[in-house]
């Protein structure tokens, strides 16, 4: 039998069970390692799967040091996410790393920057990518069928779903929704019609509910600076993106997906908590028929592959690196999702638009 790929996994919070329970699917891995910074985490949450035998370590820079790994999931919380990737990418390991990439610019490109040096792949988790609807979006955009795309809304969010825990701790988390499940909405929108580069944001942003103890009961715990944010960004070629995200509102849903072309347009039903899992709601075409009369008509909806998202995520992490493929969510993609998230923060501190950094 061929030698079995070796995983260590980095944060051995909520996250890292679903990467454990995906790893634990697959002959051809084995989790050998795990680090937390709490003390005894990692033992427990080893010894939660069975791996009774793979070591436990207090630092993450212990368990890169293991010459014997050959790949590590990051799972720690935003604000350690570059100094675990960048570790493990000097010590020559594959990387999956959760979403988002990091917090600052500054961070993105020490990232960048240790994955060009070690020739090693990295990649950034955004499961919804292997959701049917994800695909099935994509697909209609590519096969031409919208023409143009010259605009997309982004809307979902959530009536009542602030996540806690580590969450809204500004110094573990860095930022709020925007970072946790903005960035879902802002990857559906550019991976659908395939990265184009950001240009100028206009954003701003707000915590009336995370930090209203009449509102939120753990209110005194919320350090980060955003429950809610819209945002207006430019994009190269022509394309405006309107998006807006919320961890908690007076309302269900920010509203429908939306891509306007130039020779349809598509309307994803904004299902209230949509994008994140993958899920999102029916789909309607509208268009001219060929007498020219202005017409819509449901898309059925894609079936769902047995297998679940993040196994998938997983899965696709470890073809690539035993099929020498390259990184199935590329940095080179997701510093656009960075850059503009960076540009949502600095706009919506200074209250103008600012041209996005890259
Ligand atoms: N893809 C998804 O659906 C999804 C869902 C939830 C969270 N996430 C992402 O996963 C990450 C973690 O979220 P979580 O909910 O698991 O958080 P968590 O707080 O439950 O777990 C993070 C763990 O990392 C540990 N840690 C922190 N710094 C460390 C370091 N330097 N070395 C080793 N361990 C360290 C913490 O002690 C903690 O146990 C976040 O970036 C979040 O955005 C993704």
């Amino acid at each position: 039998m061929t030698k079995k790929l070796r995983i260590g996994i980095i944060g051995c919070g909520g996250i890292a069970h679903a990467h454990a329970r995906a790893y634990a699917a697959f002959d051809d891995v084995e989790v050998v390692a795990g680090a937390d910074i709490i003390s005894g985490k990692a033992r427990a949450f080893l010894d939660e799967f069975g791996w009774n035998d793979a070591d436990a370590y207090d630092t993450c820079e212990e368990l890169c040091a293991r010459e014997d790994i050959d790949a590590v999931s990051v799972c720690t919380y935003n604000m350690q996410h570059e100094v675990c990737t960048v570790a493990a990418l000097k010590a020559g390991k594959h990387v999956l790393l959760e979403k988002p990439l990091c917090v600052t610019m500054e961070e993105a490109k020490r990232i960048v920057a240790a994955e060009k040096e070690s020739g090693k792949i990295l990649t950034v988790g955004f499961q919804p990518r292997y959701g049917a609807n994800m695909k099935q979006v994509k697909q209609i955009i590519e096969e031409g069928t919208l023409g143009d795309v010259y605009y997309i809304a982004v809307g979902g969010g959530r009536f009542r779903g602030i996540p806690g825990r580590t969450f809204i701790e500004k110094d573990k988390a860095g930022f709020g929704a925007i970072g946790d499940i903005g960035c879902y909405g802002l990857d559906f929108a550019l991976n659908s019609i395939g990265y184009p580069k950001p240009l100028t944001v206009s954003a701003t942003s707000s915590a009336h509910f995370g930090k209203n103890p009449e509102l939120y009961a753990e209110a005194h715990r919320f350090t980060v600076d955003d429950d809610f944010a819209s945002a207006f960004i430019r994009l190269e070629g022509g394309v405006t993106l309107d998006w807006r995200v919320s961890w908690a509102m007076h309302m269900d849903t920010l509203g429908d997906f939306l891509f306007l072309g130039t020779k349809a347009g598509l309307k994803i039903k904004g299902n209230p908590g949509m994008c994140w899992d993958g899920t999102a709601g029916e789909l309607t075409l509208f268009y001219n028929d060929e007498k020219g009369n202005p017409t819509s008509k449901p898309i059925p909806p894609a079936v769902e592959e047995k297998s679940n998202l993040f196994n998938q995520k997983v899965r696709s992490f470890i073809d690539a690196i035993l099929e020498g493929k390259p990184a199935p969510i590329p940095t080179s993609q997701i510093i656009y999702n960075q850059a503009i998230i960076d540009g949502i923060l600095k706009s919506a501190a200074s209250g103008h638009e600012v041209e996005i950094e890259l």
